[in-house]
């Protein structure tokens, strides 16, 4: 019987809109600062899509991009799994809409899990590519936060980003590179710290729910930081340590985009000195999501993503969820 081939990423590209957002523009809207966003978080400019613009059609553009830039034949593409908080509808699936209009003759889910939406899409990939049950999976983070931001909540307003980012999962000869482990936990306790309550079956949409505003996402910040601070550190800890890795083994950190706080406590538990972390959240905002694999792309399309380099991922969010994931990356520089 042929042995298992371990599953990697062997493509990878993001979409990000156009318009660019500084923190200066809420001035004129909330009470906030450029430097209260800035010292609080770390985000200077954010995108917004215009509002034609739904979360299927950054994933398209961010797929044909990658389709293109390497040479991918998208008639081998047999699962297609969107991670989203902000799917295009409740149903049908951002899944099928990606999966129609890029002309896929693939399977496949939408994936809900907040900020750790693309983590945890990535270990469901890898391990239906390492059971035979998949042989090319396109795995999609992507949000339009600005579809559920309200405008006039100045503590989630400012936080926010859309954007996309994807990858191609598959098995490949070379086992020195790939994905090699991944920890995932879930604490259902902090539903309530970070959620959108309406839309749903418990409060379908209504004019009440409208004028209660419960079709936004509502954040408690500061009971969200204190867990996201422990946990995130945490899972990469964990990550490192049953795999005997110090910091000195780790090529790259790519943390979810949160809050600067949040990714500088994460990398001081690892012991990673600043250079060997991936950062963008100045640029993008958090794009839930949407954060690690537009990471990951602007990286490998800086030439800074070396084949054989040491990656960790790592991610909390809403549930909550978190994660990380150590893997070799498995692309070679252009
Ligand atoms: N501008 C100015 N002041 C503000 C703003 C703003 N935009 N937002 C809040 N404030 C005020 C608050 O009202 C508060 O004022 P008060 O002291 O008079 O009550 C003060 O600033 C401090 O507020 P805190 O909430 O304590 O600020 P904190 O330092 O905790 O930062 C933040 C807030 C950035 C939201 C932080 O708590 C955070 O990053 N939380 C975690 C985010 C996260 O990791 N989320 C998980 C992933 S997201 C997902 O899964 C979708």
């Amino acid at each position: 019987m042929k042995s298992v081939q371990r599953a990697a990423i062997t493509a990878v590209s993001h979409y990000v809109p156009e318009d660019i957002y500084p923190n200066t523009w809420f001035e004129s809207k909330i009470e906030t600062s450029d430097e209260w966003i800035r010292s609080r978080t770390g985000i200077i400019e954010r995108r917004f899509a215009p509002q034609d613009m739904a979360t299927s059609h950054m994933i398209v553009r961010a797929s044909e991009r990658m389709f293109a830039d390497f040479s991918i034949d998208k008639s081998t593409i047999d699962c297609v799994v969107v991670a989203t908080v902000t799917p295009d509808y409740v149903f049908p699936s951002t899944a099928a809409i990606v999966q129609n209009a890029l002309g896929l003759k693939a399977w496949g889910f939408d994936l809900s899990a907040a900020c750790s939406g693309f983590v945890f899409a990535l270990e469901t990939a890898r391990r239906m590519v390492e059971s035979g049950g998949a042989r090319r999976v396109l795995v999609c983070g992507a949000d339009k936060m600005s579809s559920i931001i309200n405008f006039e909540d100045r503590a989630t307003c400012v936080l926010f980003g859309d954007g996309a980012g994807v990858v191609l999962v598959e098995s490949i000869e070379d086992d020195t590179v790939g994905i090699l482990d991944a920890f995932m936990g879930m604490d259902g306790s902090g539903c309530d710290s970070l959620r959108m309550e309406a839309g749903g079956s418990r409060h379908p949409a209504s004019h009440e729910t409208v004028e209660k505003k419960m079709h936004y996402a509502y954040q408690d910040g500061k009971t969200v930081f204190k867990s996201a601070v422990v946990q995130m550190a945490d899972a990469a800890y964990q990550i490192m340590s049953r795999n005997n890795l110090t910091g000195d083994d780790v090529r790259w950190l790519v943390p979810h985009q949160a809050n600067l706080r949040i990714i500088d406590a994460t990398a001081e538990r690892m012991g990673l000195s600043p250079e060997k972390v991936m950062i963008n959240i100045e640029k993008y905002g958090n794009t839930t999501a949407g954060t690690i694999p537009i990471c990951l792309s602007e990286w490998h399309a800086k030439g800074q993503l070396d084949y054989g380099d040491t990656v960790v991922l790592a991610c909390f969010g809403g549930g909550y969820t978190w994660g990380s994931m150590l893997l070799k990356w498995a692309i070679k520089r252009t």
